[in-house]
């Protein structure tokens, strides 16, 4: 595809190396599809294993160049410019993700909005990471330096393809590092938009290399590549221990986010006109395909029943339609992503699940379109696999509770560890919920603080490890030195 109407237009079917767009080697590409309406829209870049290594190394030779040399000020300057840049491509972002992975267009244009921000965000920051003195012993003096690791590789998912690409790309070179990214095979096209528009904002050649492909080919053979100094991934559970495993084979530190099956916690003494919203809207944005969805509504036996008739009204009134309707839900990303999470829909049902609600599906929707109405199961045991896994699907189970103890156990009593909402008016409790949950970021009487980037995020257990977004993601991009010098 070439996109027209751009004033960038570009060609899916090439990859960025060192500042050039070639095709893949030998010409490989594979299919995109629109989940609108299942058609096949355009064909991208598969990169292969040697077009990885090329990028590698495109990525070490940028860094004794032009970009080794740039103090973190005119880092930073730059990345501004590119906040800019995205900013006055803003719509043809939005359009083109709306129809890789079928986002409302209001929704993917918060995702184009965000990545300008997360720029914004680390061109300020570039220059306000600094090191340490360090009392020490008579006749030292002793500093810390904070430097970048050198290439990076970054393997990203589909759900949020912008909002991702910018918190590690922008994180990254605001530490000095050079990048190689691999868009997830589901939603490659705006990689390669925002690519063009770095590199037509000032970024010198081979300080961001795309090789957009598949991930068992170019997502592995970056995972295991021995020229890559620090891996940042963001995906599923199994694929993460791949990465893992294939980084320490290098010795190289990972960041992986991994997701979660996050809960709000709703007390009774909780503010439901204020909770509802949330409620609702953690679960169904994005269709539920949100790493951070707080779809495990966990409610105190006084309000159970009338947390449940508000929440199934709201929901019924969900319209999934496509993303140009601009409704409240969208399709799912893929065919594959819809039979996952119609096969928990089936299982709750299987199960003799009741469900307390369903939205509405427009009319006339693409018959291979990806849609899944938005769906509220109720009194889910905590054990269920509906309640214990990830569904990334708009898929929300309602589980009640007696006391805040329990509360704690079953919050606590999944896997993962990424997020916690906290309903209650009782100071006391909010503080001490936000210690006994488990979770990388609590809210108590919000949910997502409206998904700022200055906002450190990842998780505990199997949500992964290491932070990103917000200054702390810095220190991950970077590594430490400590200097001792001795002076008479
Ligand atoms: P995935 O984990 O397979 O894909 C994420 C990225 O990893 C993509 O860029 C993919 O190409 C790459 N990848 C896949 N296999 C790889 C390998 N062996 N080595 C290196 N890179 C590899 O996710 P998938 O299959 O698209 O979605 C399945 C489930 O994963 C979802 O239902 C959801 O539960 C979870 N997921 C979680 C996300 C999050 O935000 N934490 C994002 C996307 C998916
Ligand atoms: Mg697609």
């Amino acid at each position: 595809m070439t996109a027209s109407n751009s004033s960038l237009a570009f060609n899916s079917e090439e990859i960025l190396i060192g500042g050039k767009w070639r095709p893949a080697e030998n010409g490989a590409t594979h299919d995109v599809y629109n989940p609108s309406t299942g058609d096949m829209i355009c064909k991208i870049g598969k990169s292969s294993a040697k077009d990885v290594d090329d990028a590698v190394r495109a990525a070490r030779a940028a860094l004794d160049g032009e970009w080794g040399q740039m103090t973190a000020v005119e880092r930073g300057r730059l990345l501004m410019r590119i906040s800019e840049a995205i900013k006055n491509h803003e719509n043809e972002l939005t359009t083109l993700e709306a129809m890789d992975v079928g986002k409302p267009i209001t929704q993917a244009r918060n995702d184009a909005v965000a990545m300008a921000r997360y720029f914004e965000f680390y061109a300020g920051a570039a220059d306000k990471v600094m090191g340490h003195t360090i009392p020490y012993m008579d006749g030292y003096m002793v500093y810390t330096l904070r430097e970048p690791h050198g290439v990076t590789g970054h393997i990203i998912p589909w759900n949020y393809p912008m909002q991702i690409a910018g918190r590690c790309i922008g994180g990254a070179l605001a530490m000095g590092n050079t990048c190689v990214l691999k868009p997830a095979e589901d939603a490659g096209l705006t990689a390669l938009l925002f690519a063009r528009i770095a590199e037509k904002a000032g970024l010198p050649s081979g300080v961001l290399n795309v090789v957009s492909g598949v991930g068992a080919e170019a997502g592995a053979s970056l995972a295991g590549h021995p020229d890559v100094d620090h891996i940042s991934f963001t995906g599923s559970v199994g694929v993460g221990k791949e990465i893992q495993k294939a980084a320490a084979e290098n010795i190289v530190p990972v960041t992986l986010e991994l997701g979660g099956k996050s809960p709000q916690i709703v007390f009774d003494d909780a503010d439901l006109d204020a909770a509802l919203p949330f409620l609702v809207n953690a679960g169904i944005q994005n269709a539920g395909q949100t790493c951070s969805a707080g779809s495990r509504i966990l409610v105190q036996r006084g309000v159970y029943e009338d947390v449940i008739s508000r929440m199934s009204e709201a929901i019924s009134k969900l319209r999934v339609g496509q993303a140009t309707d601009n409704l409240e839900l969208g399709p799912l990303v893929s065919a594959k992503q819809k039979a996952i999470v119609d096969g928990y829909i089936d299982s709750g049902k299987e199960s003799g699940l009741s469900i307390a609600a369903q939205g509405v599906m427009s009319d006339d929707l693409p018959e291979k379109g990806c849609y899944i109405k938005p769906t509220l199961f109720r009194d889910v045991p905590p054990d269920h696999k509906l309640a214990q896994e990830e569904i990334f699907g708009p898929v929300q189970v309602v589980i009640p509770f007696d006391t805040e103890v329990e509360a704690v156990k079953i919050a606590n009593g999944t896997e993962y560890g990424l997020v916690t909402g906290i309903w209650t008016e009782n100071g006391a409790r909010q503080m001490r919920m936000a210690k006994a949950v488990k979770a990388g970021q609590i809210f108590i009487n919000n949910y997502g603080a409206g998904g700022g980037v200055e906002l450190p995020f990842g998780g505990i257990g199997k949500s992964g490890f290491g932070r990103e977004k917000g200054f702390e993601a810095l220190y991950g991009f970077s590594v430490l030195k400590t200097v001792a010098t001795k002076h008479d």
